[in-house]
């Protein structure tokens, strides 16, 4: 991967899909040949990234970089260094790509702990992503049995469009809350990132003086974790921004390569197409062995989901593209999903997340005395975690279940952002292997139009009437 210090780079093993080790579920080793078929379509379709790159729905492949980077970073830093200190609560407003980036890093990269800590050098993060009642009064409650005046609060809403009507609900609710507590001073507890131009959020940002980050043409939702949208609260809660943007950029570079086997989100998406193509492989479950990582699978769901799902009009008539992302927890889920994944169907592709050094282990302390638990003592949990993927590994090979390795030498800002550019990238690839378009999502549409006509938004009354037949 990324051609630097090697120890602070990703790493990917895909040599389990192969048909060399999991017999006729892999892929032929002669289709992955440096000079074979998927290396000269891998090649081809570089070529036709390239020529896109930066541009149209591709900006986010800039945001790591050059001007686009150095503009959000200053502007994200700005906000960071005029509340530093001052905060104990960050709450952000958002659904789906305007708040999937932000759990994941917040959740990778801070501690379990971070909210429970007494001590508030950082404040806490809360992210309200679901028009559910039941969080979004508990968290309030808290919040404001703690600062009733808001004063160490700052919520954050992200809404590209500002239409989004669960955002856009807890919008109404939090600016009327703060409105009460603070009167017209309410301003600088809520920030807003959106759209630097246009749209509903644009327009009552600039009557009421909110201060805006903006979310940068030409990146979708789903492409904005390395953007204003997941920056803003890592770097409110302690999250190094810059070494998170510095492992993006090498990993973007690395995925710029017309070699497969030098260019990871080619050789990532190459693996997944075709052993859901030739080999009936659609469902592809994320599986990190590491807690951290697991609300990266969330993000990851999404982009995966959404990007590739779709529907293919081609001159054989229309057909359905898209794999389902699952996401599992190892070793959690040995003892809940791997009897389905060994002995159920065997439609799935394993995506092991694997990390080589944890940031604290534990040592099992010798002494009880009792022969069957003796293996365990004067080891680790870090090593048993790592005993229990490898094994996990070598029983679904076993099965003919073909499965690869992400490997983190470390989680850090910096592996992290490798690991979103690198799914990015490879969801690039996906879509023009699949022959969709990864950046619009025309099946959301019609749910987000019904969810307006039964809440009596004006221009959706012949809708409304549809439902209630
Ligand atoms: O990936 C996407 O485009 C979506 O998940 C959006 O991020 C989500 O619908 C929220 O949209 P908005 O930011 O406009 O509120």
């Amino acid at each position: 991967m990324p051609n630097e210090t090697h120890a602070r780079n990703l790493s990917l093993d895909t040599s389990r899909c192969l048909s060399t080790a999991v017999h006729e579920h892999g892929l032929d080793p002669d289709l992955l040949a440096p000079n074979g078929p998927a290396a000269k379509a891998a090649a081809a379709l570089t070529e036709r990234l390239e020529s896109t790159r930066g541009t149209g729905w591709e900006r986010w492949r800039l945001l790591a970089e050059g001007p686009m980077r150095e503009d959000h970073v200053k502007g994200v830093k700005a906000i960071a260094e005029k509340y530093a200190g001052m905060l104990d609560n960050v709450v952000v407003l958002g659904i789906g790509g305007s708040a999937l980036g932000n759990i994941a890093l917040q959740s990778a990269l801070n501690p379990l702990t971070h909210n429970l800590k007494g001590d508030r050098t950082n404040p806490r993060l809360f992210v309200l992503d679901n028009a559910d009642p039941v969080p979004f009064h508990e968290t309030m409650s808290l919040i404001t049995s703690e600062d009733p005046k808001f004063d160490r609060t700052l919520f954050v809403v992200i809404s590209k469009s500002g239409e989004t009507a669960e955002t856009a609900a807890q919008f109404l609710i939090v600016r009327d809350i703060l409105q009460k507590a603070r009167g017209d001073g309410h301003a600088d507890r809520l920030i807003a990132v959106t759209d630097p131009e246009k749209g509903t959020m644009r327009r009552l940002c600039d009557a009421a003086g909110y201060a805006t980050l903006p979310v940068p043409e030409g990146v979708g939702g789903r492409f904005s974790a390395l953007s204003p949208v997941g920056l803003i609260s890592g770097a409110l809660c302690g999250i190094d921004i810059d070494e998170l943007l510095d492992g993006a950029a090498a990993m973007e570079q690395a995925c710029r390569s017309g070699d497969l086997h030098g260019n990871p989100a080619a050789l990532l998406a190459t693996v997944l197409v075709e052993l859901g193509q030739r080999q009936g492989k659609t469902v592809h479950v994320m599986m990190p062995y590491a807690n951290q990582l697991y609300l990266m699978a969330d993000w990851w769901r999404q982009l995966w989901a959404e990007s590739l799902g779709k529907i293919v009009r081609g001159v054989q008539g229309v057909t359905y593209a898209g794999f389902t992302p699952v996401k599992a927890l190892g070793a959690t889920d040995q003892h809940s999903q791997v009897q389905l994944y060994r002995e159920g169907p065997n439609d799935k592709a394993i995506i092991f997340l694997e990390v080589e050094k944890f940031s604290s282990d534990v040592t099992i302390p010798a002494g009880l005395g009792e022969d069957a638990l003796a293996y365990l003592e004067g080891s680790s949990l870090a090593k048993l975690l790592s005993a229990e993927k490898k094994a996990t590994e070598f029983a679904l090979t076993e099965s003919r279940r073909p499965n690869l390795t992400i490997r983190f030498p470390e989680v850090t800002p910096h592996t992290v952002g490798q690991f979103m550019m690198l799914w990015q990238v490879a969801t690039a690839y996906a879509g023009l292997m699949l022959g969709v378009d990864a950046y619009d999502q025309p099946a959301v549409e019609l749910g987000k139009k019904a969810t307006f006509a039964l809440m009596g938004k004006p221009g959706f009354e012949e809708l409304a009437a549809r439902l209630k037949m």
